[in-house]
């Protein structure tokens, strides 16, 4: 758990030291304040991004570096930005360390936002990287072999524009073909994991939310025959390689999967409430913390900015009761609630 937090130039913090509750969180204050930057140092510590990709922003706007540091059970870890010389220190103790060490040795974080409620609606590389993240976080080769998957679409891609161009022959394709080939065959691997325990899962947002409806069905949506990965690759390459060289892109592979959620058999966003599709969301997010606590023996920590306002009272005391052994970090505005229920308020 984390028990404690120091910033330094973080944002609109100048100093500031906070002890955490090993339960629930609730930073809970007026609009622009700082609710979410406390949760978006916590995230930098733990490699995840709330909101900001550059890092130079999150310096105090008057001053040239920025420090932050949790405790958690043992150890004390810290970042150290300096704007200037764009240099950032990762330290375990005091002591400089990796990036793969600060993976290795933190609990993993769970972050809702209230951007995440638009996951259904946009377009599936939202969907496609909820799912890389959760494997990411679950299996430490995931990413580097996702990684080196992108790397080869990226290389056939640009062979492709040099047949088009006359430079390369369609015979030079035959390298990354196989390449993807054997390189999807391994993400697949591990999607089908997951994909598994959504689908044996998936029903306890019904129990849960008891919907009226009769079925919720998890869908892996791909072009790849899953149980015959390499042929249906393959031969859906030799079929469309004129087509590929056209518009130099590689139509086929985990790159372009998608998934869906079906109830009553129509596609979730077609068919539910606004309401429905949020706490459809909501339940993927618990489901990501059990896949993760089961493949890592690791403790997940929930992070929840904001997202009270996006749901009802009932629907709020449902998450809560299920999160209710996690160390939670809470945001919420304070006219917003009735927070009577709620303790561990933290004072900002
Ligand atoms: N680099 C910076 N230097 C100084 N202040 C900053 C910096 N970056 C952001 N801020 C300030 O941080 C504040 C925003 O904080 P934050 O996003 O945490 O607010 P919030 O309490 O979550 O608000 P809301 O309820 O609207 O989500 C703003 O007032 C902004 O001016
Ligand atoms: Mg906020």
């Amino acid at each position: 758990m984390i028990k404690s937090l120091k910033l330094k130039n973080f944002r609109n913090f100048e100093t500031k030291d906070f002890i955490f509750d090993e339960e629930k969180n609730f930073i809970i204050w007026d609009n622009w304040v700082w609710k979410t930057n406390i949760l978006e140092s916590i995230c930098l510590i733990y490699q995840k991004n709330l909101i900001n990709k550059d890092i130079s922003n999150l310096v105090n706007k008057n001053e040239n570096y920025a420090f932050i540091e949790i405790e958690n059970d043992n150890q004390k870890f810290s970042i150290s930005y300096d704007k200037n010389t764009n240099t950032k220190n990762l330290l375990i103790n005091w002591k400089k360390t990796t990036k793969k060490k600060f993976e290795e040795m933190l609990e993993k974080i769970i972050i809702f936002k209230p951007m995440d409620m638009n996951m259904m609606y946009l377009s599936p590389s939202y969907r496609r990287d909820f799912i890389d993240d959760i494997l990411s976080n679950s299996f430490p080769s995931y990413e580097r072999i996702n990684k080196n998957y992108k790397n080869i679409i990226r290389n056939r891609n640009k062979l492709l524009k040099s047949i088009k161009d006359g430079k390369a022959t369609k015979n030079d394709i035959k390298f990354w073909d196989g390449e993807l080939i054997k390189n999807a065959c391994l993400i697949y691997e591990y999607r089908n994991k997951l994909n598994n325990f959504f689908i044996d899962n998936i029903n306890i947002i019904k129990e849960l939310l008891t919907l009226k409806n009769d079925s919720i069905i998890y869908k892996y949506v791909t072009k790849v025959d899953l149980n015959s990965i390499e042929l249906s690759i393959s031969n859906y390459l030799t079929k469309n390689i004129d087509r590929d060289i056209i518009i130099w892109n590689t139509h086929i592979g985990p790159h372009i999967d998608d998934f869906e959620i079906q109830i009553d058999s129509f596609p979730l966003v077609n068919y539910a409430s606004r309401w429905e599709t949020k706490s459809v969301i909501i339940w993927l997010k618990i489901l990501e913390s059990r896949f993760i606590e089961k493949h890592t023996n690791k403790k997940t920590i929930f992070i929840i900015d904001d997202l009270f306002s996006e749901i009802d009272k009932n629907h709020e005391i449902l998450l809560l009761n299920e999160i209710k052994d996690k160390q939670t970090f809470i945001t919420s505005i304070s006219s917003q609630n009735d927070h009577r229920f709620w303790d561990n308020i933290i004072n900002l």
